[in-house]
C-alpha cells in the first residue's frame, strides 16, 4: 500500500481502469472455483450483496425473464445493510425501521434446531432435510419462475455460527438446479480462508453461481469486497453496445489502488504462508478449546466451524442480549476480543494464532463467562 500511494492514489473507474484492479480480478478469478472466472469489484460486503442480488435481477432480464424479482434469503442470515442485503437478511433488528422498503423476499428458516445440535462438533449430522423446505414451501409458493436467487452464507455468522447441517447447502445445490434458480453464496466471512480453503465452495464442495467476498480478502487494511459470478453469468450481459456500460452499476471507489495493493498483498500472503492449511490444521484444536466450555456456568450451546465459534448463553428472562453483552464487555476487559449477536458470544481467531493462544482465548472466554452468569470465584489471574 506505501508503494502504491506513491505510483497511483486515485483511478476513476468511468470508461477507464487502472493495472491493479485487472490484476487483483485475475488473481481472485484464478483462486475461485473454477467457472467462476468474472469479478465485479466493489467497497464493502454491503455493497457486494446489493451487487450480486442486481447482477442476478440483470441476468434474468437479459434471459427474457424479467419476472423473475423474487429473492430468497435465510432467517437469522445477515448480508449487510443495504437494501438487497436487508431483504434477504433475516435479522430482525436490521429490518424493524426500514420495512416498506425491501425488494420481494422470501425465507427460509435458519439451520438452528437446539433440540439435535446444541453441542454438536462441526456440521450437525441430521438436519439436511431443512433444505427441502426451498421446494416444498417456496417454490410451491412463488414458482420457480418468479425467484431471482437464493442467498445464503455457508454459515450464519452474525447470530452467532448456526453451521449447516451435512448435505444441507448440497440439497439447496440440488433444488436450484432442478428448478433453474441461481445460487448465491455470501462468503464475505467464510472467504479467504476462515473455513481451511480459500472459499467455503471448496472446502465443502458445492459450487454457487456468484459468490461475494469483502472482510479477509484485504485483512481489513483496506475497505474492499467483490463478487465472483459465472462465466455463464456474465456471458448474458455481455452485449454492448460498444459505447456504454453492459451492467449499469458501480461505484466510485470500486477497485480503488490502495484497497487492490491491500487484497494483493493479502494474497500472496494467505499463499507464501499457506494460511488456509494452517486454518485447517489448527481446527480441531480450536473445536476442542472451545468445546471445553461446555461445562462453564450457564452455556447451553456451542457450535463450530473452521476457524469460528458460537458459545450461547442461557438469556436473563426478559432481557435477552444482556448477558452476551455482559460477558463481551468482561471478555474485552481481560483482553480478549469477541462479538456478542443475542447471548451468543463469537470468536473468530487470526489464522496466525498458536495453538497456546486459543488454550488462551478459551481461558478467558470462561473467565469472562464465569463473571457474566454472577458466579463468585472466577479469579483473575489471567487478566
Ligand atoms: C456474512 C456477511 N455479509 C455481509 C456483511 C456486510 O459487510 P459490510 O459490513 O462490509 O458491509 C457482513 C458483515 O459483517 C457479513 O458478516
Amino acid at each position: 500500500m506505501k508503494r502504491q500511494i506513491d505510483t497511483l492514489d486515485f483511478a476513476s473507474n468511468f470508461q477507464v481502469g487502472h493495472p491493479g484492479a485487472f490484476a487483483l480480478a485475475e488473481r481472485i478469478a484464478d483462486l475461485a472455483p473454477p467457472g467462476l472466472d468474472r469479478v465485479f469489484l466493489v467497497n464493502s460486503g454491503s455493497e457486494a450483496c446489493d451487487t450480486a442480488m442486481k447482477i442476478a435481477l440483470a441476468y434474468a432480464r437479459a434471459k427474457g425473464e424479467g419476472q423473475r424479482t423474487v429473492f430468497v434469503g435465510r432467517e437469522r442470515g445477515f448480508h449487510g445493510v443495504g437494501f438487497g442485503g436487508i431483504s434477504v437478511g433475516g435479522m430482525v433488528n436490521n429490518r424493524r425501521a426500514f420495512g416498506t422498503a425491501l425488494l420481494r423476499s422470501d425465507h427460509l428458516r435458519a439451520t438452528w434446531d437446539p433440540s439435535t445440535q446444541a453441542f454438536a462438533r462441526g456440521q450437525p449430522v441430521t438436519g439436511a432435510d431443512m433444505a427441502d423446505e426451498l421446494e416444498h414451501r417456496i417454490i410451491a409458493l412463488h414458482d420457480a419462475s418468479n425467484i431471482a436467487a437464493v442467498v445464503v452464507e455457508p454459515f450464519a455468522g452474525s447470530t452467532g455460527v448456526l453451521v449447516p447441517p451435512v448435505g444441507y447447502l448440497e440439497r439447496l445445490r440440488e433444488i436450484c438446479d432442478r428448478h433453474k434458480l441461481l445460487l448465491i453464496f455470501d462468503e464475505v466471512i467464510t472467504g479467504f480462508g476462515r473455513l481451511g480453503a480459500m472459499f467455503a465452495a471448496q472446502a465443502l464442495n458445492v459450487v454457487p453461481d456468484m459468490i461475494f467476498f469483502a472482510k479477509t480478502v484485504t485483512n481489513g487494511a483496506a475497505p474492499l469486497g467483490g463478487v465472483i459470478v459465472s462465466r455463464q453469468i456474465h456471458d448474458a450481459l455481455m452485449h454492448g453496445p460498444a459505447h456504454l456500460s453492459e451492467l449499469m452499476h458501480g461505484y466510485t471507489y470500486s477497485g480503488h489502488p490502495l484497497a487492490c495493493a491491500a487484497a494483493l498483498a493479502m494474497i500472496d500472503v494467505l499463499e507464501t504462508e499457506d494460511l488456509p492449511g494452517r486454518v485447517r490444521s489448527l481446527a480441531p484444536h480450536f473445536e476442542n478449546a472451545v468445546h471445553s466450555l461446555a461445562d462453564a456456568p450457564g452455556v447451553v450451546s456451542i457450535r463450530n466451524m473452521g476457524l469460528a465459534a458460537g458459545i450461547e448463553l442461557a438469556p436473563i428472562p426478559g432481557a435477552v442480549g444482556q448477558r452476551g453483552a455482559k460477558a463481551q464487555a468482561a471478555a474485552f476487559d481481560r483482553g480478549l476480543l469477541t462479538r456478542s449477536p443475542g447471548d451468543a458470544l463469537v470468536l473468530a481467531p487470526p489464522f496466525i494464532c498458536e495453538p497456546a493462544d486459543i488454550d488462551r482465548m478459551a481461558e478467558l472466554m470462561r473467565l469472562a463467562i464465569t463473571d457474566a452468569m454472577g458466579v463468585s470465584g472466577g479469579g483473575d489471574s489471567l487478566g
